[in-house]
């Protein structure tokens, strides 16, 4: 992830400068990796803006209360397509040719992947992952730390009753979900249903 959104920073983002110096932190910093260092987290700067390059809602949350105090980059392709009536939240990440449409409200470090696409009034809460082509119909609440695998469809709700994806759920990749899904279930399949145990 954190080369995908390197690629995307040095290429195509326009709201980012050009002459920003983009860096990777890590733990455990080895490299630099495509050429870029890596620094460990005490030595970022106070005015560092950061974003988590990391694909689990899980451990973004952990890490947005590790680095609470440090400001935040919010990384948008210029390939993407957003409405200008959405709202996306800071610290988000919007790769290539992804999709956010009239009137939605987007939490902060959402991470939308490649292709992936948030319809028309939809509600998503603050660490919600959604994989590369991840459809989202209109009228849906997706609320916070919930990832939605690869290749999933979510059923449109309606005006006053949004379709509504529970705190921490995770939808598998390729599900298809038509009615609401409790807060951390993991639910997979057509329809989509919880994952037997
Ligand atoms: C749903 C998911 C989270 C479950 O992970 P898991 O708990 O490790 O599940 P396992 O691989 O142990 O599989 C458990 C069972 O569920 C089934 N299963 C797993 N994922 C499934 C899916 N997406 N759809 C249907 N069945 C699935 C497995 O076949 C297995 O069934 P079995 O017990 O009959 O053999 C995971 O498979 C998934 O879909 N992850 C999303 C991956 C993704 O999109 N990554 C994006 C990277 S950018």
């Amino acid at each position: 992830m954190g080369r995908e959104l390197a690629d995307i920073v040095r290429a195509r983002c326009s709201s980012i400068s050009k002459t920003a110096e983009v860096l990777f932190v890590a733990d455990e910093p080895s490299g630099p990796v495509l050429g870029i260092p890596v620094i460990q987290p005490d030595s970022l700067r106070a005015t560092d803006r950061i974003c988590f390059a990391i694909g689990s809602s899980v451990a973004r949350r952990t890490l947005s209360y590790r680095f609470s105090h440090q400001p935040l980059a919010t990384i948008v392709s210029d390939t993407a397509i957003i409405s200008p009536s959405a709202e996306i939240g800071e610290g988000s990440v919007l790769c290539d040719y992804t999709v956010v449409n009239n009137s939605s409200r987007i939490g902060r470090h959402f991470q939308g992947n490649t292709f992936s696409q948030v319809s028309h009034d939809c509600i998503i809460g603050d660490c919600v992952t959604f994989s590369p082509r991840v459809s989202c119909n209109g009228w849906v609440h997706i609320e916070d730390d919930v990832f939605v695998g690869s290749g999933a469809i979510i059923r449109n709700g309606a005006p006053g009753r949004r379709l509504r994806i529970g705190k921490g759920a995770v939808i598998g990749m390729g599900a298809v979900v038509v009615r609401d899904v409790p807060a951390g279930v993991t639910v997979v399949g057509v329809p989509a249903r919880p994952q037997s145990t």
